[in-house]
């Protein structure tokens, strides 16, 4: 049995608990949150030891593996620790605020022969992985060009309950580190190539009291001619589905909602729908990605089989380079050349 420790007590903490709970190789024994608060309800209602010191609870427990849900300012930080002391880390997105602080750990890792593993649990969608692999078999095609839009609702109020979100240094941006990162990731992880010029734009137009993006666009071509454009902003009334479409050589796809439809060219039409199998459980998300279980499950067997994790810190480094650039490229009002 692996032993695990949570470090960060809120939000998201029950998608790690609860799916750690399911999971039959893995045992939690430890929580952590600075706010005492949080850490003892967590740790009474799975019957764990709560700690409010993190570098306590890595140096007191023996584990295994710890999950960092922390803010993101935190998670180069906290990484670090873990990974110093011999502890396999599974970190929320995005890894860091800079990218060098993720390819610090990334070299870390691989030096001390740990694991390292990011959440992307988007990836691990039925609705993901019908075009993933319909991309990787060759029956798609190259992807020619790709769109990913996001229309969400996080209003004043949201930012107002949150002590770190909303700022430049502790969130390190809006709706583009925070929110767009997983369908940019996805459309990234789809077109699987290099990116080699963005140009973006960001502005914050519905918020009062926050500093960071709630707009986002921008355009990025890849080295061998794809494009993926992008609009993201938080300030529209409710949270509609996030929309992924994709032209490529062989056929089109629609990511919308719960369902993915690829149309090939020949006449076939292939549908998958983010929900049909997930265990759904307390604290579960909504149909934009609630397979936290399935990635925490891959990251477990890679410690145990001591092999990469699907989304390892340096296969999560291709999309943290990529939002570094948006952000360089928005905040400087510059083209970013890659
Ligand atoms: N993958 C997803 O879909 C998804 C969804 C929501 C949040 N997240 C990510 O999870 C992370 C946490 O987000 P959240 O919404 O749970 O935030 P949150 O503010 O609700 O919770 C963060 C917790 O960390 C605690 N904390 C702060 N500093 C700490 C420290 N030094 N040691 C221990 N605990 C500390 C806070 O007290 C708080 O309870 C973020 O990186 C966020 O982007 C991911």
């Amino acid at each position: 049995m692996l032993k695990v420790g949570i470090i960060g007590c809120g939000s998201i903490f029950t998608m790690h608990a609860t799916s750690t709970d399911h999971l039959p190789n893995a045992e939690l024994v430890a929580v952590c949150d600075v706010k005492p608060d949080r850490a003892d309800r967590a740790a009474e209602k799975y019957g764990v030891r709560a700690y409010y010191d993190y570098k306590e609870m890595i140096e007191k427990e023996t584990l295994d593996v710890v999950h960092v849900c922390v803010p993101h300012y935190l998670h180069p930080i906290i990484s670090r620790y873990a990974l110093e002391h011999g502890v396999n880390v599974l970190c929320e997105k995005p890894m860091s605020i800079k990218l060098e602080d993720g390819e610090y750990n990334v070299r870390l890792a691989k030096e001390r022969g740990l694991k390292y593993g990011i959440i992307f649990q988007c990836r691990f969608n039925n609705t993901s992985r019908l075009v993933k692999e319909n991309l990787d078999n060759g029956t798609l095609g190259k992807v020619i060009s790709a769109r990913v839009t996001l229309t969400w609702c996080k209003p004043d109020s949201y930012y107002a309950l949150s002590d770190w979100k909303g700022t430049w240094d502790k969130e390190g941006g809006g709706v583009v580190i925070d929110q767009a990162i997983h369908s940019l990731d996805l459309a990234n992880w789809f077109i699987n190539d290099t990116p080699v010029r963005v140009q973006a734009h960001l502005a914050n137009r519905g918020h009062d009291i926050m500093e960071v993006d709630d707009t986002g666009e921008g355009f990025i071509n890849y080295k061998g001619g794809a494009t993926l454009s992008f609009w993201a902003m938080n300030n529209y009334g409710c949270d509609d589905p996030i929309e992924i479409r994709m032209l490529c050589e062989n056929g089109k796809v629609v990511m919308s909602y719960d369902e993915a439809t690829v149309t090939l060219n020949d006449g076939r039409v292939l549908t998958a729908k983010t929900g049909d199998d997930n265990l759904y459980y307390e604290g579960g998300k909504d149909y934009w990605g609630f397979q936290h279980i399935r990635e925490i499950a891959d990251f477990y067997d890679a410690v145990e089989n001591d092999r990469e994790p699907k989304i390892s810190g340096e296969e999560a480094l291709k999309i943290q380079k990529l939002i570094c650039a948006i952000y360089d490229s928005g905040r400087n009002d510059k083209t970013v050349i890659l």
